[in-house]
């Protein structure tokens, strides 16, 4: 943490290049929004009251995505470029912000490491302000850095506004500067629109700077992947093969086997155990947490779930904000819909489906079946093909299912509705009346036999 520093975060642009009708900022990158990524960088280098982000287009949602940083957030009505948009923070910060750090909200792959080598760099300067610079492979796209004699910094040139011997440097402006605040303040308006563009350019500073005397220094980053800006759905691919290949290491080297790591697809936010095996093509998402020693199979999806201990995921099965208990078993093509639980031990196999629904410890839904709003207890067997009707139209109703009973195959159970504990049901039973505990339900028709039927049937013309 810093004194006497502040942060600036632009992140009001659209992001035409994206071609979306999502602001730019709120696009995600190993499962979080890049204005989140940005946002736990800069948490680290000063307080949540020294941080401002400035908002635009889909401020509200921007925000809204941000908030869990306690952050301030600033207003640019019209986006007349990344100078511009500096300046909208002026008041608020008053005359003398200390040191000023501006970075631009597209940037993910950001570690809070480079920034303090930047505060740093500039507080050991006695430079105006220093620019995070590095060499990039493809510069397209980016400003150049054109350097005096003296390596200090002459000029940012922007790709629109570059000559041709100019777009061949491959030195480019990361989008990041440290500022004398009075310094950055007493210039910033300085700027003028006078380029192909009519935008306010933030890199222009550089030469107001010079004009008042003052020099701007480059820091040179060697690793460019990290200052990766996002601007184009490519780039935003990349930005999140980068955090997923990171974020698969760091579980391999945590005790997670990985088969094909380069198939699988969890979001930074994941936890999983030792242990636990991911086949190919397995996808983690959100804040999922998923226990030691653990199978998930191949195909499978895992949402903003928790698995405990030992859970055995078969491939191509669905867990969506559910919870399977240690032990239990799910899939394959099995699908846990929100709010449901898999307690202990306890099994859903092939074509099951649970919506809100509680499968209490030891009880088994094998084949089949669909089980909505339902509450079943321990030891309970659910035959193939069974199905709670909980939609009449209008309500959902629940079902419950007390311990240890038994549901015939192919049952249909209306609910509202009770089976009792220690109970069954005959199989093609259609359940519409509660069934008492230890008893017995048929609930279908009985057959019939004709004796010889068929052979007459065959023997007529
Ligand atoms: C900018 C730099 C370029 C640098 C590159 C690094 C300028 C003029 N150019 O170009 O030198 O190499 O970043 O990635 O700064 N924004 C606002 N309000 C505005 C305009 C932009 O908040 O009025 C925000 C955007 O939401 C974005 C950031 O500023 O998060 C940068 O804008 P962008 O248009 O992406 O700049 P680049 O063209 O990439
Ligand atoms: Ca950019």
């Amino acid at each position: 943490m810093y004194n006497n520093l502040n942060v600036i975060v632009l992140a009001a642009g659209l992001g035409t290049r994206m071609r979306s009708r999502v602001a730019k900022v709120l696009h995600r990158a190993g499962g979080i929004t890049l204005i989140e990524h940005v946002l736990r960088a800069a948490i680290q280098l000063a307080p949540a009251a020294n941080i401002y982000v400035v908002v635009g287009h889909q401020s509200e949602e921007v925000q809204q995505a941000a908030a869990n940083f306690g952050v301030r957030f600033l207003l640019q009505q019209e986006q007349r470029g990344t100078a511009h948009a500096v300046l909208t923070c002026r008041e608020a910060l008053g005359d003398d912000p200390g040191d000023v750090l501006v970075l631009y909200g597209d940037c993910p792959l950001l570690s809070a490491d480079v920034l303090r080598r930047l505060v740093d760099a500039q507080r050991d300067s006695a430079a105006a302000a220093m620019v995070l610079t590095t060499g990039a492979v493809d510069p397209t796209g980016y400003g150049r850095v054109l350097l005096n004699a003296d390596g200090s910094l002459k000029a940012i040139v922007e790709e629109k506004a570059a000559t041709e011997e100019q777009r061949r440097i491959r030195e480019i402006n990361s989008g990041i500067y440290c500022f004398d605040g009075p310094k950055l303040w007493s210039h910033l308006a300085e700027i003028l629109p006078d380029n192909p563009a009519g935008e306010y350019y933030l890199t222009d500073i550089v030469e107001v700077l010079q004009r008042h005397g003052h020099s701007v220094r480059p820091l040179h980053w060697g690793n460019a992947s990290e200052l990766l800006g996002i601007n184009t759905r490519i780039e935003l691919a990349e930005a999140d093969g980068v955090l997923r290949a990171r974020k698969s290491r760091e579980l391999m080297l945590g005790g997670v086997t990985i088969e094909n790591p380069e198939t699988a697809t969890v979001d930074l936010d994941a936890v999983i155990g030792a242990d636990t095996l991911l086949q190919p093509f397995v996808q983690i998402r959100g804040a999922s947490r998923i226990g030691e020693n653990c199978l998930v199979g191949a195909g499978a999806i895992v949402e903003d779930s928790v698995i405990g201990d030992g859970v055995e995921i078969g491939p191509y099965t669905l867990v969506i904000k559910a919870r399977v208990e240690a032990g239990a078993r799910v899939g394959p093509f099995a699908r846990l819909r929100p709010e449901s639980t898999v307690e202990e031990g306890a099994e859903v196999g092939n074509f099951v489906e649970l919506k809100k629904t509680r499968l209490g410890a030891g009880s088994k839904a094998l084949h089949l079946s669909y089980l909505g709003d339902a509450d079943i207890g321990r030891d309970v067997n659910v035959g193939a093909g069974v199905i709670t009707c909980n939609y009449d139209g209008r309500r959902k109703h629940p079902t419950h299912i007390q311990d240890g009973a038994f549901v015939g195959s192919h049952s249909t159970l209306v609910a509202p509705v009770e089976v009792g504990q220690g109970s069954y049901v005959g199989a093609g039973s259609v359940i519409t009346d509660e069934v008492p505990p230890d008893s017995l339900a048929l609930a279908r028709a009985r057959q019939v036999i004709k004796e010889g039927w068929a052979k007459r049937r065959r023997k007529e013309p």
